[in-house]
């Protein structure tokens, strides 16, 4: 068994450590946060993601949180980074954290290898060995081994993974990391550093591009009389395409594509590329997140003096992360023209994270006397609503499904005049 330090508390940090802790492995979790740590310590789970607080209940024993590196550092020979890398404004990653990290590291004894979980550009590796060399640590290894974990799914994605990849310059290092894993059935992809860098980029890019593709399908059939979910179904079942992200919506959000697609268009313009697809992809993405102003609209007429409620206001469900969420350009676009805006989570609930809006404790709540509602989030609470009552709530029974969650007849059965994305025949 070894000894693993995790740097960042965040939701990278806390699975990895939790999975670790979970394989039998010694871990110590450190932030930079006073309050998270004593929060942790406290055996308080600072998100919400499913199945962590058992595994940190479960693995108690195993796991420590500090806000001391040294602390962290001593006897470790995994020194796994997962602090966030949030974009500039120049929509490069930002990577302060990550250095605040390496800069602090110190007393490593032994061959301890850095190992990055964090999404960073191509060449962060090789820079960061640099910086290890000219602090004197050239005794320590480098490996970058990303992360694809899905928020909501995390455990199970990190438990369960599709694959494992590791980068490292030396061998024995690369070793090490895979070794650290076992327990977990999953091919290893070893490559050299760079290419496992850029591997986690182009994963992102590949599935942000499969979402935007489905949603101008969407658009398309919308204008031409067909049902994207049936047109996604024929299209999935080719297995040289695949069913997955394919289902059209109000776009992408989250922690992680909309920084990553920013990063790696940015990498590439850094080094003389333009990468239009990816380009093409992410104002497909924004478009798409405002589509539904202009849905309202052509129901509606002027957005004025109406009010609409927002179900849904994490980036997809089992989440409370509003990061890049499309709840926050609707309800900015809303407000913006004239709309009263009331919004319903179930795990979502600060006034702070929407403060233009009024947030109910319940979906009917939120529907009581509304002009329109639109599906935001394909929350679960939602498919078992009893819309029948809803619709009778509501003072003009509109509801926009932007996740195309329900059942369009159900729905117009039930009395709601009801639209969705790219369903212009269902
Ligand atoms: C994603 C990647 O899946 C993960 O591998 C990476 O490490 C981090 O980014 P995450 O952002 O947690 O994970 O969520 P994911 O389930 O991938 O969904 C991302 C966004 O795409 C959500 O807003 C979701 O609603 C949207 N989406 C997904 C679609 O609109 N259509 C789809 O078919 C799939």
């Amino acid at each position: 068994m070894s000894k693993v330090a995790v740097f960042g508390a965040g939701y990278v940090g806390l699975v990895t450590g939790a999975c670790f802790a979970d394989l039998g492995h010694e871990v110590v979790i450190a932030d930079i946060l006073p309050e998270r740590i004593a929060a942790l310590r406290a055996g308080e789970v600072p998100i919400y993601e499913p199945g962590l607080d058992v595994l940190l209940e479960r693995n108690r024993e195993r796991l420590s949180y500090t806000l001391d590196v040294a602390e962290a550092v001593s006897g470790a020979e995994f020194l796994y980074i997962a602090v966030g890398t949030p974009p500039t404004y120049s929509g490069d990653a930002d990577l302060s954290a990550v250095w605040t990290v390496v800069d602090s590291l110190e007393g490593v004894a032994g061959r301890a290898v850095v190992v990055m979980k964090s999404t960073v550009p191509v060449g962060t590796g090789e820079k960061v060995r640099h910086r290890l060399d000219a602090r004197g640590l050239e005794h320590v290894g480098y490996a970058s081994n990303p992360e694809f974990t899905a928020e909501g799914t995390a455990v199970r994605d990190f438990q369960h993974p599709d694959r494992i990849v590791i980068g490292a310059f030396e061998d024995a290092d690369a070793e090490a990391v895979a070794e650290l894993h076992s327990g977990i059935e999953a091919p290893i992809v070893r490559a050299d550093v760079a290419s496992a860098e850029m591997i986690k980029l182009a994963a992102n890019a590949a599935l942000m591009t499969r979402i935007s593709f489905i949603n101008e399908i969407a658009n398309v059939c919308e204008a031409t009389g067909a049902d994207v979910v049936s047109v996604a179904e024929g299209v999935g079942l080719d297995r040289r395409i695949g069913s997955s992200f394919l289902r059209a919506g109000i776009g992408y959000g989250g922690s992680c594509f909309p920084k990553d697609s920013l990063a790696l268009k940015q990498l590439a313009a850094n080094s003389g590329y333009h990468f239009q697809l990816l380009n093409a992809v992410i104002e497909v993405n924004e478009l798409q997140k405002r589509r539904v102003i202009g849905k309202l609209q052509q129901h509606l007429g002027g957005l004025r003096g109406k009010t609409i409620a927002l179900l849904g206001l994490a980036f997809k469900p089992h989440t409370d992360d509003v990061r890049e969420a499309p709840s926050l350009v609707l309800a900015g676009r809303l407000v913006a023209e004239g709309a009263e805006v009331r919004a319903w989570d179930p795990v979502v609930h600060g006034a702070d994270v929407l403060p233009q809006a009024t947030i109910l404790g319940s979906p009917l709540a939120a529907l009581d006397g509304a002009d329109a509602a639109v599906i935001v989030t394909e929350w679960p609470e939602l498919a078992d609503l009893d819309w029948a009552r809803a619709a009778d709530l509501m003072r003009n029974p509109l509801l926009i499904d932007g996740r195309n969650l329900l059942d369009p007849r159900a729905l117009r059965a039930a009395g709601w005049t009801y639209d969705a994305i790219g369903r212009a025949s269902a």
